[in-house]
Parts: C-alpha cells; sequence; structure tokens
C-alpha cells in the first residue's frame, strides 16, 4: 500500500514545519504527521467568487451526469479504504476497525446521494383555473459552507457535501483542526472521480475567522454545522443578517432505557455499541444509563464483564477495541464528571482513571448509584464514561429521560410491544432505537429536537436541505 504522505502530496499539505501553516499530531503518541495551511477570510472570499462560477457549470450537467461522477467518487472511496482508515486512525486514534466502518460509512452517503439525485422531483399542482398550469422546481441553493467535527472525520464531510453536490450546490468544507488529513484525503479522490475543483473544496484554519467569514458572505446560501450547541447557535445567531438555510447537527444527552423484560444480552451488546463507540466520543453515545430494578444488578455484572474484555491501546493495532481520546480537555472533562459523582454517592464498577498507557488512554468507566443530581444528568459527556441509574416506573423514567434540553438520540431495550410504542412516541428525541445501540445509516434521517438542532441528514430527507423550491404559474389562454 501507498505510503500516507505520498497518497496526500496531491492536496496542499506539508510534511515539514512551514510558514503560515498548523500541525496535525497523532494523539496516540503526540508524533507530528503534517502541517496543514491557514486560510485566512481574504483568501475565503476570493474562493467562494471562484466557487459560485463553478457551481453553475456544475448545476447545469445533468442529474445522470452529476450522478456518475458522484459514483466514480464512491468507487474510489471504496478503493482506498484501507489507506483512507489508517489516515483517520493516525490523526484521530479511533480504533482501525472503528475507522474501516468509518470509511463505508461516509462511502455509503455518496452513493446514497448519487441515487437520490435523479429523483430530485417538483410537483404538478392542481389549479384554480383552467387557463393555467402550475409547478414546482427543486432548485440548489447554491454555494454551501460545512464546519465538520474531528470525531467522524470522513462521514461527516460525506453526509453534507454528498447531497449539496448530487442536487447542484457546491460545498467548500472547514474540516475539524484535528482531522484535517480525512478531509483533504476525500478531496483528493473527489478530483480524481471528476468532481470540479471548485465545487469541493477542503479549507483549514482558525475556526472562529473562518466560520466568521462563511456566516458574513452573502455567496454562502447554506451552513451546514456538526459541532457542540453553543457554537451552533452562535453561528445561527450569526447566519441571520444573510437569511441563510441553515442545519445544526449539536449535542446529545442519549438517554438508554433498559425495562426489566429485556433480553439481557441484547441490553448489554447495545449499551456497548451505544457508549463505547469511538470511545464515547460521539453525539448519540449513551449519556445516561437507566435500568429497572429487577435486571439491575444483573445487568451491571453482565456490562462490567464485557466490557472488562476490551482492549486499550494504540487505534492502529489490529486487536485495539479503545483508542486515545482527542486531547487532554476532553480527559479533564471526563475526570471531573467522574468526581463530581463519586462525591454525590456514585460508585465505580470499572475504570475511573487514566490509563497506564498514559497521554490521552483513559480506562472505560462504569458507575453506578447515578442520580439526577450528577452533573452527567445534564451534561454531555463525550468520552468512555458509562452511568447507570436505577428506575422502578415507565412513567417515571420516561419524564427523567426527557428532563434535558437536548433532544437527539434515545435507545429502549424491552420485548414488550405496548412499552415499545408507549416509549418511543414519548421520548422528545430525534430518534429513538429499540432493542438497538447502533442507529446510523444513510437510509435513516439523522437528526434532533430541542437544543440538539435543527434538519435531518442522510435519508431521502437530507438532500432537501440543499434546495429551494420555486413556484411557476404558466398561463396558457
Ligand atoms: C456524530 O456523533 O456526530 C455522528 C454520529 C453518527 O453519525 O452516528
Amino acid at each position: 500500500m501507498e505510503n500516507f504522505r505520498d497518497f496526500l502530496k496531491h492536496a496542499d499539505i506539508k510534511f515539514k514545519e512551514c510558514k503560515n501553516h498548523f500541525a496535525v499530531k497523532n494523539p496516540a503518541n503526540g508524533e507530528i504527521l503534517a502541517f496543514i495551511k491557514k486560510t485566512n477570510a481574504n483568501e475565503i472570499s476570493q474562493i467562494l467568487t471562484g466557487m459560485q462560477k463553478a457551481q453553475k457549470e456544475w448545476a447545469n450537467l445533468n442529474a445522470l451526469q452529476r450522478s456518475d461522477i458522484m459514483l466514480k467518487w464512491h468507487e474510489k472511496i471504496v478503493q482506498n479504504r484501507e489507506m483512507l482508515a489508517e489516515i483517520m486512525t493516525l490523526e484521530q486514534g479511533k480504533a482501525i476497525k472503528e475507522a474501516r466502518g468509518e470509511i463505508d460509512y461516509a462511502a455509503s452517503f455518496v452513493r446514497w446521494f448519487a441515487e437520490e439525485c435523479r429523483r430530485i422531483d417538483g410537483d404538478i399542482l392542481t389549479p384554480l383555473k383552467q387557463t393555467q398550469k402550475l409547478f414546482v422546481i427543486n432548485q440548489p441553493i447554491g454555494v454551501c459552507a460545512a464546519i465538520t467535527p474531528w470525531n467522524f472525520p470522513s462521514s461527516m464531510i460525506t453526509r453534507k457535501a454528498a447531497p449539496a453536490l448530487a442536487c447542484g450546490c457546491a460545498m467548500i468544507v472547514k474540516s475539524a483542526s484535528a482531522t484535517p488529513l480525512s478531509a483533504y484525503a476525500l478531496q483528493i479522490l473527489a478530483q480524481k472521480a471528476g468532481i470540479p475543483n471548485d465545487v469541493f473544496i477542503i479549507v483549514n484554519g482558525d475556526a472562529s475567522e473562518i466560520s466568521d467569514a462563511f456566516c458574513k458572505s452573502d455567496t454562502v446560501r447554506k451552513i451546514t454545522f456538526t459541532g457542540s450547541t453553543e457554537v451552533g447557535s452562535k453561528i445561527y445567531e450569526k447566519s441571520a443578517k444573510t437569511i441563510k438555510k441553515i442545519s445544526l447537527e449539536l449535542g446529545g444527552n442519549a438517554p438508554v432505557i433498559v425495562f426489566d423484560d429485556a433480553n439481557l444480552q441484547k441490553a448489554v451488546d447495545g449499551v456497548i455499541a451505544s457508549k463505547f463507540r469511538n470511545s464515547g466520543q460521539t453525539c448519540v453515545c449513551a449519556n445516561r444509563v437507566y435500568v429497572q430494578s429487577g435486571i439491575y444488578d444483573a445487568l451491571c455484572e453482565k456490562l462490567v464483564k464485557k466490557v472488562k474484555e476490551m482492549k486499550i491501546g494504540e487505534g492502529i493495532k489490529e486487536d485495539t477495541d479503545f483508542g486515545p481520546l482527542i486531547n487532554e480537555s476532553a480527559v479533564e472533562k471526563v475526570e471531573e464528571l467522574i468526581k463530581d459523582a463519586l462525591n454525590k454517592g456514585a460508585k465505580c464498577l470499572l475504570g475511573g482513571k487514566r490509563s497506564t498507557l498514559g497521554g490521552t488512554f483513559f480506562e472505560p468507566t462504569i458507575l453506578n448509584g447515578a442520580t439526577s443530581k450528577m452533573k452527567f444528568a445534564k451534561e454531555e459527556i463525550f468520552g468512555p464514561l458509562c452511568p447507570i441509574f436505577k428506575f422502578e416506573n415507565i412513567d417515571d423514567v420516561i419524564n427523567q429521560a426527557n428532563d434535558t434540553k437536548y433532544g437527539l438520540a434515545s435507545y429502549i431495550f424491552t420485548e414488550n410491544l405496548n412499552t415499545i410504542t408507549k416509549v418511543s412516541e414519548a421520548l422528545e428525541y430525534g430518534m429513538v432505537g429499540v432493542n438497538t445501540g447502533l442507529i446510523s445509516n444513510e437510509v435513516a434521517p439523522f437528526g434532533g429536537v430541542k437544543m440538539s438542532g435543527l434538519g435531518r441528514e442522510g435519508s431521502k430527507y437530507g438532500i432537501a436541505e440543499y434546495m429551494q423550491k420555486k413556484y411557476i404559474c404558466v398561463d396558457i389562454k
């Protein structure tokens, strides 16, 4: 396999220290992987001017032409799966098997929207007058900007860029500073597939300078952001002046509710899948696990036994299950939440401390005796800490689960159809997993309610976020 540096040399990436560039480090060992150019606000404005023209040409291709080019992009991602996974693990830290899974996930959005772009159908409306024909057509919104996170360095880009490109928009992406290499790798493959250079562009640099440049620009007609609720709300506010379309995929505080009648093995597997995916660094990760009293001790015991078998280590090693956390402040946040909970009476069943591997490696942690007074009842954890709460009755647990400003993902485990129906309808969340801890895929609408965001990504609904409707009234008299 080609060396990742040779692969990335097709993008504007340096491997020696360089003025006006920042370093990308491997979180597993601190090694510097590359240096990335910082793009400033003036340069962004020039780039956007070039994109405006390119977008129109791209939108003028017919749907089949765009679809074919995107399918080539998909093919190239699949062909380079191993290289892309390696790059991702090196810069982000996640276990290589999870990185491979993420490349598949990223590729799935490109394929899905390459297929969807052939079905951007409009409507013919019933007119009030016999002499009129009324049409509704869908048109691309224009130049779009994405700000993407470090926890899913590839799939959060394709989940945004693929629908945008499919319907004829151009997309500029400010990727996370911790994980720009995965973003440039996708750009290289997009160009090789025939996507014009000015239609899909990756930039990096000072996050607030670039984000402000996007928000202020009249050229950018849509911003899509994945990240914290705090930053998302600022972007929303700043975009108001230029009346942009906005999609926000923000924080979560996912409840997992395990009822006495749940299949215990399925519940344990589901809690692990949802809690410990990406070392707990996803916005759909279990944040509060509510277990009914009759099954509480058995679930805690089985969960601890299974998590103990999982291996912490450098993500690049084939047998690693948990890589390092992204940075020191992620570790400090988990430590703070654990300390707060232990002070308020929680008991540590597993982990609770930094790993002996040093750096930002943290042991997967399970606490029981969690209560609503503990900080994680209200705050997003974003790390490998699993707090377990005990509950007695269904109405009470629904109230507790909904007692948060967030509303992204939620999960329930039960074999009873009435409970499934009642609870999944009552949960104030954009997504509910029933008897599973893994709900994300390209077919499903991903997104939240309340402070977890606006809009949906993926699915047949995802492409509408990048289009606007035009009504045409034809008088034929
Ligand atoms: C995220 O954590 O931002 C995305 C997770 C997913 O797509 O499953």
